[in-house]
């Protein structure tokens, strides 16, 4: 039985690979390639490049393998994008869950997890934020993904499908060898941005907003690193696979780090003075994001072990400095 991999080629997918593969089970990967890449994905991986949109193309998958589970992490993930171009949002995101769950229940796969974002719970209403906080989002990307997860739960109760959905937190760093990373075309987030200094590709970090009711006025977040967050994933499987019911998981390490902070991390990883000017706030940035992961220990027995600032943007710099253009190089 193989475990199908969606979106696979993609940032947290490809440390999903790795993660599943190294743990011993047998990987497929689906993927369109609109923001992923082919060079992630190890030789010896079963890949089809595909939209899950297509529901043929999920026929010939499910048809001609043995698939016990599906990971999904196809979606568009960009915050601001998603505001300008909500349907663009709905259509990929729901609209691939809708088919990937029509051809899981004609072909009796019963296992999902899914990629979820603490954007479903929008602007917090304390901190840290716990599974059973009210889910408000306030874009399309956090509500699309809220969606998803309300999909999952009908389906669920209708069919015997289970699922996991995994509510991350800020996902950072990259596989330890330094051979994969993140890579997007259009990079927003802020260690990638931070990066780009000491690699020469801009000449300072701009930080969005230092006004903010914090300690240095700079927005906290909880940052988490990718390969803890594929561990949550494998043993999120096994949940299911020991018959876990259907469920919900904050992932976060439930420590809160501002943006000072992490330049100031990145200073001393990389040795750069790395120049940082003040600039706007970003619309729609709230002031903290830190998760409570109780649920996540206690339940699925996950614990981040990579959890200094430090040691995640480490990984980071590996991965960007021997690759400097991405899987381009
Ligand atoms: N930031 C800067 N300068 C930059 C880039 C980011 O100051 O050049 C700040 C942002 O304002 C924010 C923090 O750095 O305070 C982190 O920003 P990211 O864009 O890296 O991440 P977000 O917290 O905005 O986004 C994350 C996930 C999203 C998810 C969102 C939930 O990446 O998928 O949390 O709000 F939707």
């Amino acid at each position: 039985m193989s475990v199908l991999i969606c979106g696979g080629a993609g940032y947290i997918g490809s440390h999903n690979v790795r993660a599943f593969t190294q743990h011993g089970d047998d990987v497929i990967v689906v993927d369109n390639l609109e923001t992923g890449h082919k060079a992630s994905v190890p030789e010896g991986i079963k890949f089809y490049e595909g939209d899950i949109r297509n529901a043929e193309v999920l026929d010939r998958i499910f048809t001609e393998n043995k698939i016990e589970a599906v990971i999904h992490f196809c979606a568009y993930s960009l915050v601001g994008e998603s505001v300008d171009k909500p349907l663009k949002y709905f259509n990929n995101n729901v609209g691939g869950m809708i088919t990937l769950l029509e051809a899981m229940q004609r072909h009796n796969v019963m296992r999902i997890i899914f990629s979820s974002t603490a954007a479903t719970y929008g602007e917090p209403k304390r901190i840290p934020i716990l599974e059973t906080d009210p889910t408000e989002p306030t874009n399309p990307y956090g509500e699309s993904k809220r969606i998803m997860e309300k999909m999952m739960n009908w389906v669920s109760r209708r069919y015997d499908i289970r699922y996991v959905s995994l509510r991350y937190f800020n996902v950072a760093g990259a596989w330890h060898d330094g051979t994969i990373g993140e890579d997007h075309r259009n990079e927003t987030h802020l260690i990638p941005l931070i990066l780009q200094v000491p690699l020469g590709k801009r000449d300072h970090v701009t930080i969005y907003g230092d006004d903010y009711p914090t300690k240095d006025g700079t927005c906290i977040r909880d940052y988490i690193h990718v390969e803890d967050l594929a561990k949550a994933h494998i043993l999120a499987l096994e949940y299911l696979r020991s018959g876990g019911e259907s469920n919900i998981f904050n992932l976060g390490s439930g420590d809160g780090y501002s943006v000072m902070e992490m330049i100031t991390a990145a200073r001393k990883v990389t040795g750069h003075e790395i120049p940082a000017k003040i600039g706007e706030r970003r619309p729609g940035d709230p002031a903290r994001l830190v998760a409570d992961s109780t649920k996540a220990h206690d339940i699925l027995h996950w614990k981040p072990e990579i959890v200094s600032m430090e040691d995640i943007i480490a990984t980071a710099w590996k991965w960007h400095q021997s690759h400097p253009n991405g899987y381009a190089d």
